[in-house]
């Protein structure tokens, strides 16, 4: 069982006061710091105690075969995964040969502080060695938002009460473990033995330098690292390297009092094998760069993308501290983790952890995506970007399955299938339809035309006719459009006809994409030429969604699940062992799929994204339906049921599902944080308070609010970039008021109002 941590609250810093062994490993993944390309695990420099060191290039990866007991046709032979990298962030301390120990008792000041408003993790401390000298060490490490490749650390060291021999090792180490448990699914697979083979290796100097190649994914690392010492202290030092250990070992005569100053610079570069030179090479400039830069402006430029990050991303909550952290560290860890360029995505887990294998789901697109659009809309553009840059493995993916159009691969890092699972992973085509509705989201909001012809209309062509191919008119369903064998979002109902979540985006998407590729006809017949489509098509895709089966029950009044569902033998929640949750390490699936339980939502998921198409008395109807049977086994639950509790008015549920997200890793809610974050909840966290306490509505791109604050809070303020408009909105109790901070002229809609705002007049409402 995972302990419980307790940060204390602060509003801008995760803090940890004491080492507690126990914590160790959630504290890895909560320290963590990444610039969404690089990412460092929350490890001390001294290298112990340790639960899983991390060092990660988002997408880095590499195959891993997958060997199955019976094979079928179309299984993937490999799945991909993220690997740990060679580790540069070790700097041991040795005072007159003997080792810092973080677990001694004689750590008599100790104090971890992750700054997310400066996007630093310091470490401070003072050691009482084992001859009585008291030492104070102090570290601080940033991973560059503005030189993606680039991390540094400031590594202090002062005596505060006698004269000592001090040592410093600063090294680089290869081949850290990457065995995880292969048991729980939701970790990484084992990768045994070597994974990065060596290529070079060198010491010059203080500098460090170590490629490896992956033998399957044929990827090259190269790391090199190089560092500055200030002291007033004499010293000596020597470097020697091999295949997998580097080392600078400085030895100083270190004086009382006498601040020693290490700082290491970082760079890693990772690529083809065949660009290998090249990868030394940029190594090597932006290291010197770097060193002649210095510290201080490489720190000051990352704070730079800090400030601009929260000035576009900063809500604040004025009354609840606790919630104010919990929603700084969500945002904080996306922004770390999230890919800025185009070349790489988000995965499950960001960089923070290996669970989930590093590999990209429909999270990216139905959680973060959202987030980004509303905040920093380029993020969640490359995002996209990099969606369509898999359209040609998503071909060959629909394929595999006998369809025509593309098919996006459920969990992966290339965009090739990555799961040997089918009923949890290949099933789940509805994330063809979730890339469809994050292309609309982002294309509604900031009206960007060249995104969306340049982009967005090819993967609305290819999942539209993948959705017209795999669906067909049912004659036993009065002519209706079915999609037969599917699994929904909902993980413990696999393979069945007519999910209502699927039918209801596929839907959706068919037309978005006849209104999209219509336009285009009409208005760009150049490019529809290029784009090789029948306009008999678009006429079928109007015609699939128009005629969509959507289930329904008369009886109940509610729409099942699917078709099945309702047949299903119920599970009473409250009758199985607490100790037995989650369901999926305790029961087979088999058990599982044939009872009316869910582990995250599907039907209510679905009326949250298209809220246009419900009432609030059927998502009353519904969730009373739903709530009750959702295990919450799955991260991506609570902030789903907590919106629509609140857009319904089910108050006494809205705080409590609010808590859970905003708290779910600094608090270890579901239990295994030490394999990484949630980011989908962590997004979910941001959706809570635009969509629940702001009560957003932004159907086709309309924007509409009906602001209600949980009783104890003051003041809730939420920045929103709709296109070239900067919208602040101000919530108190008694109050709303929107101010356009950017932008001339923007209309949204207060309770059902139209309110016409213009540049930087506020505009209150009372209550
Ligand atoms: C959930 C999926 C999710 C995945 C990664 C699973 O537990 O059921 O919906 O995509 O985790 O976060």
């Amino acid at each position: 069982m995972e302990h419980t941590p307790n940060y204390p609250t602060d509003q801008w810093c995760v803090r940890e006061d004491t080492l507690n062994p126990d914590l160790l490993h959630q504290g890895e993944s909560i320290f963590s710091i990444g610039n969404g390309y690089l990412g460092f695990r929350g490890n001390f420099e001294q290298g112990a105690p340790v639960y899983q060191n991390g060092t990660y290039v988002n997408g880095f990866y590499e195959y891993r075969p997958i060997h199955y007991g019976e094979e079928a046709y179309g299984f993937p032979k490999s799945s991909q995964t993220m690997i740990n990298l060679t580790d540069c962030k070790i700097i041991k301390l040795f005072i007159n040969g003997e080792p810092l120990d973080l677990l001694n008792d004689q750590i008599t000041h100790y104090l971890r502080t992750l700054d997310m408003q400066q996007g630093t993790l310091t470490c401070e401390l003072i050691w009482h060695t084992s001859l009585g000298i008291d030492v104070q060490v102090t570290s601080t490490r940033f991973v560059s938002l503005q030189r993606k490749h680039l991390a540094v650390i400031q590594y202090e060291v002062k005596l505060l009460n006698a004269d000592a021999e001090v040592t410093i090792s600063s090294e680089m180490i290869s081949n850290e473990s990457n065995q995880l448990n292969e048991w729980d699914p939701r970790e990484s697979a084992a990768f045994y033995g070597q994974v990065l083979l060596p290529d070079t290796n060198y010491c010059s100097s203080q500098s460090l330098f170590s490629s490896h190649t992956t033998k399957r994914s044929q990827l090259h690392l190269a790391c090199l690292t190089d560092h500055q010492i200030d002291t007033q202290c004499p010293y000596r030092y020597r470097s020697h390297s091999t295949d997998s250990v580097g080392q600078v070992i400085y030895d100083i005569d270190a004086k009382m009092g006498n601040k020693i100053t290490l700082k290491k610079y970082m760079a890693y570069y990772t690529g083809p094998q065949n660009s290998k030179q090249h990868l030394e090479d940029s190594s090597n400039e932006c290291l010197h760069s770097a060193v002649t830069a210095g510290y201080d402006l490489l720190l000051f430029e990352h704070k730079k993308h800090m400030e601009h990050f929260w000035k576009h991303a900063d809500i604040q909550i004025e009354g609840d501290d606790a919630a104010q952290q919990g929603l700084r560290f969500s945002l904080f860890q996306i922004f770390q983790s999230v890919g800025k360029s185009g070349e790489r995505g988000i995965s499950a887990k960001g960089l923070t952890g290996q669970g989930y294998e590093g590999h990209y789901f429909w999270d990216t697109e139905i959680y973060v995506i959202p987030t980004m659009v509303y905040t920093l809309p380029e993020i969640a553009k490359n995002l996209l970007i990099f969606r369509h840059s898999m359209l040609q493995y998503a071909r060959e993916h629909a394929r595999t399955l006998s369809q025509k159009g593309a098919l996006f691969a459920w969990r992966t890092i290339t965009g090739e299938p990555a799961s040997a699972y089918f009923p949890a992973s290949t099933a789940q085509y509805h994330i063809n339809a979730d890339i469809a509705y994050a292309v609309k989201k982002y294309v509604d909001v900031t009206q960007d035309k060249e995104f969306l012809y340049t982009y967005g209309a090819e993967i609305l062509m290819e999942t539209a006719r993948f959705w017209l191919d795999f669906g067909f008119y049912n004659n036993r369903k009065d002519k209706q459009f079915c999609i037969n064998g599917v699994t929904g979002p909902d993980e413990y109902t696999a393979i069945v006809n007519n999910n209502a979540y699927t039918n209801l985006m596929a839907r959706e998407n068919l037309w978005y994409a006849a209104e999209i590729l219509s336009t285009i006809e009409q208005e760009n017949p150049e490019k529809f030429e290029q784009m090789n489509i029948d306009p008999n098509e678009i006429k079928q895709w109007q015609d699939a969604a128009d005629h969509m089966y959507i289930p329904y029950d008369e009886k109940t009044g509610i729409i099942p699940q699917d078709d099945s569902f309702l047949d299903k033998e119920p599970w009473d929640i409250q009758s199985i062992p607490k100790d037995h949750f989650p369901l999926l390490l305790h029961y087979h699936p088999l058990v599982i799929y044939r009872r009316q339980i869910l582990k995250q939502p599907d039907l209510l998921l679905a009326m949250f994204l298209l809220r246009k198409y419900f009432t609030d008395e059927q998502l009353k109807q519904n969730f009373d339906y739903y709530d009750p049977l959702t295990t919450g086994d799955s991260s991506l639950s609570d902030c789903i049921q907590g919106i629509i509790a609140s857009q319904i008015g089910y108050h006494d549920k809205v705080y409590e599902y609010f808590e859970e997200t905003v708290e779910m890793d600094l608090k270890n809610i579901n239990h295994n944080v030490k394999d990484g974050v949630h980011i989908a909840s962590m997004a979910g966290a941001w959706l809570y308070i635009t969509y629940g306490f702001a009560g957003m509505k932004d159907d086709d791109g309309n924007l509409s609010f009906d602001p209600k604050l949980p009783a104890h809070w003051k003041k809730l303020t939420i920045p929103l970039q709709i296109n070239i408009h900067q919208l602040l909105i101000t919530i108190t109790p008694d109050t709303t008021t929107y101010t356009l901070t950017e932008g001339d002229q923007l209309t949204i809609r207060h309770k059902g109002q139209f309110i016409n705002l213009s540049n930087n007049k506020p505009f209150p409402i009372t209550r």
